[in-house]
């Protein structure tokens, strides 16, 4: 039998240290709710240094590397899988652009908009494909909630 063959899209979403701080949870909730979101699961965590350096290793050459990681460790976080049928590309649109200080300008009802405040204090997280949101999803929960696998006797697949 298979797992997950029938289900509908997953984002991983996070609420950033600046999100939470802010108190913004809430109001941010009630968004994801209200744009059809379902949020399977939740965590409220700390990220230690190594934890966030791994989750941003794709950036780990950049300039803004080491003030991100300083960033995204300087408070909790709250991390959530988010279904819906196009859940990778409608959270993006929903959360807006990377600079949040552009997102004032350019889009407005974003999320980022709401309580972001720069390139780098953009106070949300979304996956930007179905592939990073497999590898992110697994990586804060277990790997079953991520992945689409089928059983065929003994043998499963991914
Ligand atoms: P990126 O993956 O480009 O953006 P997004 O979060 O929209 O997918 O960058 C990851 C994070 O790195 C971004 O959310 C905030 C930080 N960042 C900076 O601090 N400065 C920058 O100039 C950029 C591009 C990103
Ligand atoms: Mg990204």
């Amino acid at each position: 039998s298979c797992y997950g063959a029938t289900e509908k899209e997953k984002t991983l979403a996070m609420m950033k240290p600046d999100g939470l701080y802010g108190n913004y949870d809430d109001q941010i909730k009630k968004m994801v709710l209200d744009s059809g979101f379902s949020i399977l699961r939740e965590k409220r965590i700390q990220l230690d240094e190594h934890t966030a350096r791994i989750f941003y290793a794709e950036h780990s050459s950049k300039s803004f590397f080491p003030s991100l990681v300083k960033y995204m460790t300087s408070g909790p976080v709250l991390v959530m899988v988010l279904e819906k049928e196009n859940a990778v590309a409608d959270w993006r649109n929903l959360i807006g652009p990377t600079d949040a200080e552009k997102a004032k300008v350019t889009h407005p009802h974003s999320i980022r908009a709401l309580c972001g405040v720069s390139a780098e204090r953009n106070c949300v997280h979304g996956s930007d494909s179905i592939q990073s949101a497999l590898r992110e999803i697994s990586f804060f929960f277990v790997k079953s909630l991520a992945s689409k696998w089928c059983c065929f006797g003994l043998l499963c697949v991914i």
